[in-house]
């Protein structure tokens, strides 16, 4: 399918900065809201760029559209709702896909008139500087369906991966988690500092890790070797199922990182700009150097 018509559901941090992309690419954008204000602040914020995109209200003109990137907050409640107000408004062809975090697309779709043309679309925050997007298959998607969104991803510079089944964090938040288990399990048996487990993924695994992935690393570090370190490794790192207690304690007593200054580490409020801007400028080198 060759898709130029894109309608974003959703004018929050995702939806908004979508539109930004896709209409940077020349894609023909609308972007809707339930609430106008919404829709006038992110006009306003992109200057010239907004010319090029159609900001409404009405459910109708954005169901008129190729693809649909539902960008609605997090609840199964407001997302269901959503896609029952649009689906007999879409014609058959439509593709509608969601950026939902982490909610099961099989759940999701049970609401679509269509599912076979619904689908996950897993982008990654900061959506304008992370190439990474999934695309995850609920037991209905067609291959065909995942292969436009592909394939539109590719023409927006992405780097997208296909998630051949419905699971729990996809396949990116899964790997996140497993590797945060182990960095907090071994900083609460004192084996190393909070600061130290950091460096040994900024200034360790986590550069190999950006230039080669952990199978590649495998085949670089020689299957014998690896399979032999394995025999060892694997029963001694952590398989907990419980929340980390040291994360669990935190959150608890209120602590919300760099949202309200407190968590692992302190955040005065007048440092937090600076270090934003310090990890998105490091973001953007790296990516630089990727080529991708
Ligand atoms: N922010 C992230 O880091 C991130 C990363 C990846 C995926 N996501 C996912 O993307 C989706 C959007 O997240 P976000 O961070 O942009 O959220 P957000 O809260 O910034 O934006 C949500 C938008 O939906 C609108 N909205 C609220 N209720 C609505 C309703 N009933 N009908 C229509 N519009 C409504 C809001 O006005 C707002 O513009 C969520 O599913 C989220 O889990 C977020």
């Amino acid at each position: 399918m060759n898709i130029r018509r894109i309608g974003i559901a959703g004018s929050g941090i995702m939806g908004s900065s979508m539109a930004r992309i896709f209409a940077e690419h020349d894609y023909d954008v609308t972007l809707y809201n339930h609430q106008q204000p919404r829709l006038d602040r992110v006009k306003e914020s992109l200057g010239s760029l907004a010319e090029r995109i159609v900001f409404t209200t009405d459910l109708a003109v954005l169901a008129d559209n190729e693809l649909i990137l539902e960008n609605l907050p997090e609840s199964a409640d407001i997302k269901h709702g959503f896609y029952a107000d649009i689906s007999p408004l879409v014609r058959d062809e439509t593709i509608v896909a969601t950026n939902t975090s982490g909610m099961s697309i099989n759940m999701l779709s049970e609401t679509m008139r269509l599912p076979e043309r619904f689908v996950g679309y897993h982008w990654v925050n900061p959506p304008h500087l992370m190439p990474l997007v999934e695309i995850i298959k609920c037991k209905d998607t067609r291959d065909d369906v995942a292969q436009t969104i592909y394939d539109v991803s590719l023409t927006i510079g992405k780097k997208p991966v296909i998630v051949k089944k419905d699971v729990a964090g996809f396949s990116m938040n899964r790997i996140q988690f497993a590797v945060i288990r182990e960095a907090l399990a071994q900083v609460a048996d004192g084996v190393v500092s909070v600061e130290d487990m950091d460096n040994v993924v900024k200034y360790g695994i986590g550069i190999r890790w950006a230039c080669q992935g952990p199978i590649e690393s495998i085949d670089f570090g020689g299957l014998q070797t690896q399979a032999k370190i394995a025999e060892y490794m694997m029963p001694a790192i952590c398989d907990s199922h419980e929340v980390p207690e040291l994360l669990k304690k935190l959150a608890a007593e209120g602590a919300n990182g760099i949202q309200n200054g407190h968590g692992f580490y302190e955040y005065p409020p007048e440092e937090v700009p600076a270090r934003l801007a310090k990890r998105n400028a490091m973001l953007e080198k790296v990516i630089a150097a990727k080529d991708v």
